[in-house]
């Protein structure tokens, strides 16, 4: 039988002779903190206070570190603080640019705000080699929203359809003072179907509706709709005469948007004859075009490759979302879903060669906005929208896309043919220096010396070390 007791004495006996607990258990040293009533209600300085004093070793120190990273505009740093709650600092990430990026005959310059050292270079390495190639072309095809209403009815199916159909009109008239200024932008409620889940679920059916948000992300103003369908279902449930006593009891168990937006669609395409891709050296343009076409193919039927595959996407789409103030994990729950639509996990991404002439592009699904959220609030975001001369929905969209079809491309490009270590090394080569503690003048031999050498981690601090000694710094 288990023998609580005992068993924490074996595990005494184990931790004290067990070089993994020796490495991993001592760490946490701190005292144990009680839980912490009305912390939000605390000054920022009480908050911070508390933190440093319960959760890290060096209060002061920690202080320090915050303090850092407060903005010295006091307005500014209000704005920050009231993003979200219990702010105790500014989280930076660097925000790049990837310029020449030629998408249906305009040039932009791509704002990506990310910590990953290789992206952006990948991505203008990728615009400048498509540039010379006629650019990207795109096109939105479709802008679908979806919310839901979720509910349970005990009753005859058939009664709820012509309940459903006969309240119609009720859910576009309770809902006329949200949808008044969306529909002068034109956009609005477009659909509001009954869907019979009780396959799946026993007395489960929902409000599967479609919305049209315009430049909006539009998440607000969906679930604002939704939760006005849910009441006036309850309430006009309760009065239909169609309807039993049992029946007239729909019970709502919640109403929110779906972050599955299949029918929020974007395409975004580079082509060009395959004689035009002869940047590599080692391969030919017909070989490099036809690994292209494997990669892609083995990312199509190979999950474990298709997330990785994925992910380099993401690289490019998530930074490109987070500069303009979109919310990134909307966007990568609905491209996964989307990734796996067919019932496994598949490459976003597609590649062809016919007729001497090799395609690569990618479909995928982006609910985004350029207006409303942080839109106008974040100077940051202002900039990148301007920067991207303030694009509307629809356009973000395109360009978005167009980061991580790029990226993709770089990606694959150097997994084909020089192997993903060579670009990827040269970049985080700094990080690196910067670990090391190196001088600006250290890093300027080392970077120079790594153009011609390939650059590994240990390789770094060999080279690093060697110089220190060979200059006595
Ligand atoms: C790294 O962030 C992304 C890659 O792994 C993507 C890929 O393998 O295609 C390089």
């Amino acid at each position: 039988m288990f023998q609580f007791g005992k068993a924490v004495t074996q595990l005494g006996a184990f931790k004290s002779f067990n070089p993994i607990f020796l490495i991993f258990g001592v760490r946490n040293t701190m005292p144990m903190t009680k839980p912490i009533k009305g912390f939000s209600k605390l000054t920022k300085e009480e908050k911070i206070d508390w933190i440093a004093t319960h959760y890290t070793h060096d209060p002061e120190a920690t202080k320090q570190v915050l303090a850092h990273y407060a903005h010295a505009d006091l307005d500014l740093q209000k704005l920050h603080d009231e993003f979200i709650e219990n702010t105790i600092a500014n989280y930076y990430l660097p925000l790049g640019i990837a310029p020449n990026f030629l998408i249906n005959d305009k040039l932009y310059a791509i704002p990506m705000a990310i910590e990953e050292s290789s992206v952006v270079a990948a991505a203008s390495k990728s615009a400048k080699f498509w540039l010379d190639r006629g650019g990207f072309r795109t096109k939105v095809l479709g802008t679908e929203k979806i919310g839901q209403v979720h509910f349970m009815y005990y009753g005859d199916s058939n009664k709820l359809t012509e309940f459903i159909r006969s309240i119609k009109p009720k859910f576009i008239s309770d809902t006329a003072n949200l949808t008044k200024n969306m529909e002068k932008r034109g956009g609005g409620i477009t659909d509001i179907q009954l869907r019979n889940k009780t396959q799946a679920l026993e007395n489960y059916y929902q409000l599967h509706c479609s919305f049209e948000t315009r430049d909006a992300m539009g998440a607000n103003f969906i679930n604002s709709c939704l939760e006005q369908f849910a009441e006036t279902l309850k309430r006009e449930a309760k009065n239909y005469p169609g309807f039993s006593a049992k029946e007239s009891q729909i019970e709502v168990v919640m109403s929110i948007l779906s972050n599955y937006v299949p029918g929020c669609l974007v395409r975004a395409e580079v082509s060009c004859s395959v004689d035009e891709l002869n940047e590599h050296p080692s391969l030919t343009p017909s070989e490099f075009a036809e690994k292209m076409v494997r990669a892609v193919a083995i990312a199509n039927v190979e999950p474990f490759r298709a997330v990785t595959h994925n992910k380099g996407i993401m690289n490019g789409i998530d930074s490109v979302v987070l500069a303009t103030g979109n919310d990134f994990r909307a966007v990568e729950a609905g491209v996964h879903a989307y990734a796996s639509k067919d019932g496994s996990y598949c490459s976003l991404t597609h590649a062809k060669i016919e007729n001497g002439t090799f395609t690569f592009w990618i479909e995928l699904p982006l609910a985004l906005g350029t207006v409303g959220g942080l839109t106008s609030l974040h100077p940051l975001v202002k900039l990148a929208l301007e920067i991207l001369q303030n694009p509307t929905a629809e356009e973000l969209m395109q360009i978005v896309a167009v980061a991580g079809l790029a990226q993709n491309f770089a990606a694959v490009r150097s997994l084909v043919t020089t192997g993903i270590q060579q670009g990827h090394m040269k970049m985080h080569l700094l990080n690196i220096l910067n670990q090391l503690k190196a001088t600006e003048q250290e890093k300027e031999i080392l970077t120079n010396y790594f153009k011609k050498h390939t650059a590994s981690h240990s390789a770094v601090v060999e080279a690093f070390e060697k110089l220190r000694q060979d200059h006595g710094i």
